[in-house]
């Protein structure tokens, strides 16, 4: 059995996303996340404690707002430095790096990965990304390739970065995006036969990236009931099964408003990512995205416009802990293995989830009482 947490027995897995940034909501109020150190440190071990399997940064060189280049959008620290740092600050947890792979090359993502496995003895996986915002990647003067392109650099950037991890001898690769003459990398990652690799793609040719390459792909679910839900989960599962014969796990991300009552909760919501949205931002996010994204034309951005300033267009689990529970519990039957949790206040959400939700989370089964790092 592999070693990293995401492949424990815990039925619903957990983890947060994006706590290397402002976090995933487009919202003015004045309790949104901050971009502290000490915050990510506090978020990373409330949730280390609570036997959380995956701590996830994102990655983003340039913010969303055109012509204004130091919006908090662009806020976001860097993936790998951030990852080393909550290793040493934790136990247990997984800890993700997400790599634009235009903007690295296989042979130093091969070493930093490396340095980070063992740091953390044995807790990194890495998200793969293939990238989409256009003016970040023309600052590397190069031109975001063509869709599904993007799909075949990562590939064979991928192929690279696993020769690399597992190479015992230098090889020579000469591809359609490398020529790498002797190519090795010393030392080794800790995890055999790699750390575990997550991918976020989206259209046909990203899903069947994620179901050929990744062990966990990473979605964002669009349906609202039980059956549209599996078959979006079914949907990955399923062609990675019958056409490249593998098991992959199925992750989603979400937004937790949690309160005492469920109309508290959704009056909170409103507060935040409506009467307070940053619309400045999200029509930034928007305009950036609908030339790119496929399979989303501007009115289904547009349709999710509050959805995305309450957290990025993750599922929404608003109300109260009893009720996020069986939200939870609906998207395990419908075959979820994981979601990433998001707050518009971290520690804050973090801290009331633990308290109250993962124990019913414990009581039904979906996850085993957490016991503590040994
Ligand atoms: C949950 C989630 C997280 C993502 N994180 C990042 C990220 O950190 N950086 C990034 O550039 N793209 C990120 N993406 C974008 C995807 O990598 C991908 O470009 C997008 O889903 C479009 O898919 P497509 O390339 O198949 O059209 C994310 C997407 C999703 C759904």
């Amino acid at each position: 059995m592999r070693r990293h947490p995401v492949f424990n027995e815990n039925k619903l897995k957990l983890g947060t996303f994006c706590t290397n940034g402002r976090g995933t909501t487009h919202s003015l109020a004045p309790e949104a996340n901050g971009l502290t150190w000490p915050l990510a440190v506090e978020v990373a071990r409330e949730v280390d404690r609570a036997g959380y399997e995956a701590i996830v940064p994102f990655a983003r060189w340039k913010g969303y707002v055109r012509g204004k280049p130091g919006h908090v959008s662009g806020d976001v620290l860097d993936p790998f430095t951030w990852a080393a740092a909550i290793a040493q600050a934790t136990r247990q947890a997984g800890i993700f790096v997400t790599s634009h792979a235009p903007t690295i090359h296989p042979i130093v993502a091969a070493k930093q990965t490396a340095t980070i496995d063992i740091i953390s003895n044995g807790r990194l996986a890495i998200n793969v990304v293939g990238g989409w915002n256009r003016p970040e990647l023309e600052m590397f003067g190069a031109p975001l390739r063509e869709h599904d392109q993007r799909y075949d650099y990562l590939a064979e950037w991928l192929h690279i970065l696993k020769r690399l991890w597992n190479s015992a001898d230098e090889f020579d690769h000469h591809g359609a995006f490398f020529d790498v003459a002797g190519g090795f990398s010393n030392p080794k990652p800790v995890q055999r036969p790699h750390p575990p690799i997550m991918n976020a793609g989206h259209s046909d040719r990203g899903m069947h990236f994620a179901c050929e390459h990744a062990d966990l792909c990473f979605i964002g679910l669009r349906g609202a009931d039980p059956e549209s839900i599996r078959g979006e989960i079914e949907k990955y599962k399923g062609a990675a099964r019958d056409r490249f014969g593998r098991d992959v796990q199925v992750w989603a991300h979400t937004y937790v408003v949690q309160r005492d009552t469920q109309q508290e909760a959704e009056d909170y919501v409103r507060y935040y990512a409506v009467d307070c949205q940053d619309h400045e931002s999200i029509d930034g996010l928007i305009g950036l995205s609908v030339p790119e994204v496929q399979n989303m034309p501007r009115e289904a951005w547009e349709a999710m416009r509050n959805r995305y300033a309450a957290g990025y267009g993750g599922f929404p689990l608003v109300g109260t802990a009893e009720q996020i529970f069986r939200t939870l519990g609906m998207l395990s039957d419908a075959g979820l293995d994981g979601v990433l949790l998001t707050w518009i206040d971290f520690v804050d959400g973090a801290k009331r989830f633990n308290r109250d939700v993962l124990p019913l989370l414990e009581q039904a089964g979906l996850r085993k009482p957490f016991a503590g790092a040994s």
